[in-house]
């Protein structure tokens, strides 16, 4: 039997890309690399984007195809190709990205998502280059809390990829699931659909070159978590936590999951929010609604620094929900608390890069 181009081609005809019915031959999906030597065939197959979810079936349908409708002696060797260039591999990513820092607790509602907010904002007033990435893709708070509900990012290519270009308000960049998808859509997610819209947001987007790219994490030690230190190195944690019992028990749990020794995330220090509260009309007075440092005497305990105490203030609360920080208003208390915690931030952050060698992302064992 003599094998000849058209007849590889008639077979492959038979076999439909899953994506827009046509045949693989039609879409201009095979490339023009055929080489036939003797019984042995080889050629490659075009896909749009290198994560195409139809790679692997369609290469097995065209293998199958051959050896039914041309012989089953055909040493056939497909590769694959795509039109677009990947995703660099995990730990390759963000290369010009100087800092990640993770806004963690144990506890849902301590007000990571408003530190980690406060701090964005507290860090460019500093005068560095921020990002925000909001990683709590079942309760994303960024869009709220940066009054840009509205914002569709839009994609660009750069390098012969697709990124998403991050929203920017108050000159930081911003991405978070909340501009994609209603949070009731995204609650019906699979674990594996969450983790791989995270993987986009961070890997597939076109953060620019930041000094510090702050992570607005989930309550507790989800998958979330796991995809974040899988695919990100990440410079050092922020835990926050209310001075309550209850809230410390979570925070370890939280500082524990980053110093576990196959994870080895430097602890930056605590945050105490709600450390006090205290009433505009009698601003001498402190009201300890949650216990009285708390989070101080765990940072003690831990040997870990005491970055800042924020204070239950209405201001804050209000700023949250309207879309100004109050970080931007750096004459406020409230706005002069965040400067002192981003201060010590970039202390313990500059420290940390000092005396320690940079994080390694958290292998996946197949
Ligand atoms: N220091 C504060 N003073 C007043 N209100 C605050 C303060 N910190 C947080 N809040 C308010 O408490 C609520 C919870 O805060 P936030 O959403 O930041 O918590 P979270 O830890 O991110 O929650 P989740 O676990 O759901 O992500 C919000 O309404 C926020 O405005
Ligand atoms: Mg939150």
């Amino acid at each position: 039997m003599t094998l000849y181009p058209k007849l590889i081609l008639d077979a492959l005809s038979t076999v439909r890309y899953p994506g827009n019915g046509k045949n693989i031959v039609e879409a201009e999906m095979v490339a023009d690399n055929l080489r036939i030597d003797g019984m042995k065939v080889s050629f490659s197959i075009i896909f749009e984007k290198p994560t195409d979810p139809f790679m692997k079936s369609v290469v097995k349908s065209a293998e199958t195809a051959i050896h039914t409708y041309v012989s089953k002696e055909v040493e056939v060797t497909i590769t694959t190709e795509s039109k677009q260039a990947a995703r660099p591999e995990p730990g390759k990513l963000l290369p010009q990205v100087k800092n990640v820092i993770a806004v963690s607790s144990g506890k849902g509602g301590v007000g990571k998502s408003t530190v980690a907010a406060n701090l964005a904002v507290a860090l460019s007033k500093l005068g560095y280059k921020v990002g925000l990435l909001d990683a709590d893709i079942f309760g994303p708070s960024v869009p709220k809390m940066f009054q840009v509900e509205d914002a569709r990012p839009y994609a660009e290519e750069v390098g012969g990829r697709d990124l998403i270009v991050p929203v920017e308000k108050y000159g930081i960049e911003l991405l978070s699931i909340g501009f994609f998808v209603s949070p009731e859509q995204a609650t019906l997610w699979r674990g594996a659909m969450a983790s791989n819209a995270l993987k986009q947001l961070v890997g597939d987007a076109k953060w620019g070159e930041l000094d510090y790219f702050v992570l607005d994490t989930p309550p507790g030690t989800s998958d979330i978590h796991l995809t974040l230190l899988q695919n990100l190195a990440i410079t050092g944690a922020v835990i926050v936590s209310t001075p309550q019992e209850v809230a410390l028990a979570d925070a370890r749990k939280g500082i524990n999951m980053y110093q576990n020794d196959k994870v080895n995330v430097p602890i930056l220090g605590l945050v105490e929010n709600m450390a006090w509260f205290t009433p505009a009309e009698l601003p001498e007075n402190k009201y300890y609604l949650f216990g009285k440092e708390g989070t101080k005497r765990l940072a003690e305990e831990l040997n870990v620094p005491l970055l800042g105490q924020i204070p239950i203030v209405q201001s804050i609360c209000e700023g949250g929900d309207n879309g100004t920080p109050v970080a931007l208003n750096e004459d406020s208390i409230t706005g002069q608390a965040f400067i002192e915690l981003a201060r010590n931030v970039v202390e313990q952050t500059e420290k940390r890069n000092a005396e320690m060698a940079p994080t390694l992302i958290v292998q996946t064992h197949k």
